[in-house]
């Protein structure tokens, strides 16, 4: 564990405490929406998939899994990565992301280097998994754990909050520390030496989501942009997820509480809303990009909760979000929620693991019923990112050698 800093936590104590304002939105800024289009329906899809393919080929293209969160609202007791929430193969989050980038690292004849983010509380547990699954068959040498940096919690009054036999309470300083850690753990050399030039990151708990998707890399490699963001159209106005928006001209993502309800539900005069791509935790980076907002100073954010049975401490962190106004411009690339977009946040509900079996069950179903596969109508289907990154590959004669071993099915 690194020495703490109190000089530093004093200081940020008395930023908050003397003003409780942080981050939030000023009368003097200027908040416009940032309009998107849905990449399904752009013509350049298929350039970008060549591209893409050939940076992947190449070596160019690194994956980066944020997993150093709590996961409080899920009540899991491990690291979410190693959530089994339910498919007939048991397939946890983390096996799910390591059979997709070995699908794509075999077609391109050369392994996708991947780093994951654990925190000092999650760092154990995360690598035990792994080594109980062998690595899920990865090679080891293009895989890499690094853990974010841990700030003290202070109790109401501003002091450190300390336990029963003394020992000062700490917590992760939030996924906007990454960059930071990134760089401090020599993360960023591995990358370099190994020939990255684009970073997929994404967040541990999208059941979905297509790791380094190669339309997406050469949608970013092809723009000249230092950045992209893959967004959803929002459910509705009140749906609570960030959205991102463009303030002082610079993009930014703006939390629900962040914009006025004028702003939230002003529609274009086809009736879509304005402000709508909500944003989903996956992201493509240049190295450039990440080396620079990696030396910046991101804004602290303060939060009161109750920590060790201490009511209203003080926990201070930083988020991933505030980097993009410090890049200047963004590629947003517009994806279907039901192809891409299947978050585990909550034990039941929304974003649960019922709702994330559920939609994986019936994309895999529309690939097989794309593919011309006799299946069940009533039942969901789990296929194995070994047969398939995106539905390509599969017919009826694939299908009928891989049901019970790589295609399972289960009801809806
Ligand atoms: P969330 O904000 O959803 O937090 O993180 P969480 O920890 O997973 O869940 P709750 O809020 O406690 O229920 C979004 C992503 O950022 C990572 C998480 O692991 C997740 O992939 N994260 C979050 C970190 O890596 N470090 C942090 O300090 C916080």
């Amino acid at each position: 564990m690194s020495p703490i800093d109190f000089d530093f936590l004093k200081k940020l104590y008395s930023r908050f405490a003397d003003s409780p304002k942080d981050n939030s939105e000023t009368d003097k800024e200027k908040i416009q929406p940032l309009p998107f289009t849905m990449a399904d329906e752009d013509q350049r899809r298929e350039m970008w998939e060549e591209t893409g393919n050939l940076l992947l080929k190449q070596g160019a293209v690194a994956a980066f899994t944020l997993a150093g969160g709590q996961g409080s609202r899920l009540g899991f007791e491990g690291p979410k990565g190693a959530f089994d929430f339910g498919l007939p193969s048991h397939a946890t989050l983390f096996r799910l992301q390591a059979r997709r980038l070995m699908n794509l690292g075999a077609k391109a004849g050369k392994p996708i280097p991947w780093a994951i983010m654990t925190s000092p509380l999650n760092r154990e547990a995360t690598v035990q998994h792994f080594e109980e699954h062998s690595y899920f068959g990865y090679n080891r040498d293009y895989i890499r754990f690094f853990d974010q940096g841990m700030l003290c919690a202070l109790k109401p009054d501003g002091t450190p909050l300390q336990d029963e036999n003394g020992d000062y309470v700490e917590a992760p300083d939030g996924n906007g520390g990454c960059f930071r850690a990134l760089a401090a753990s020599g993360t960023l050399a591995w990358f370099v030496e190994k020939g990255v030039r684009f970073l997929f990151l994404c967040n541990v708990d999208n059941a979905l989501v297509k790791m380094a998707d190669p339309i997406f890399i050469g949608a970013l490699a092809t723009s000249g942009l230092p950045c992209a963001a893959k967004v959803v159209h929002k459910k509705s106005a009140d749906e609570k997820v960030g959205i991102f928006a463009s303030r002082n001209g610079k993009p930014c993502v703006l939390e629900y509480s962040d914009i006025s309800d004028a702003l939230r539900t002003t529609t274009n005069a086809d009736g879509s809303l304005q402000f709508d791509g909500g944003n989903t935790g996956m992201y493509l980076f240049r190295m450039d990009a990440l080396r620079k907002i990696s030396t910046q100073e991101l804004p602290w954010h303060a939060a009161r909760k109750t920590v060790n049975g201490v009511a209203n401490c003080w926990k201070f962190e930083q988020f991933l979000l505030d980097a993009f106004p410090f890049l200047g411009k963004i590629f947003l690339f517009g994806v279907e929620r039901e192809d891409e977009f299947a978050p585990i946040k909550n034990a039941t509900g929304n974003d649960s693991p019922e709702v994330a079996r559920k939609w994986l069950g019936k994309l895999h179903r529309f690939w097989l019923e794309k593919a011309k596969v006799r299946i069940k109508p009533e039942m969901l289907y789990e296929i194995s990112p070994r047969l398939t990154y995106a539905g390509e590959n599969l017919s009826q004669e694939v299908f009928d050698r891989e049901l019970g071993r790589g295609i399972f099915e289960f009801p809806a």
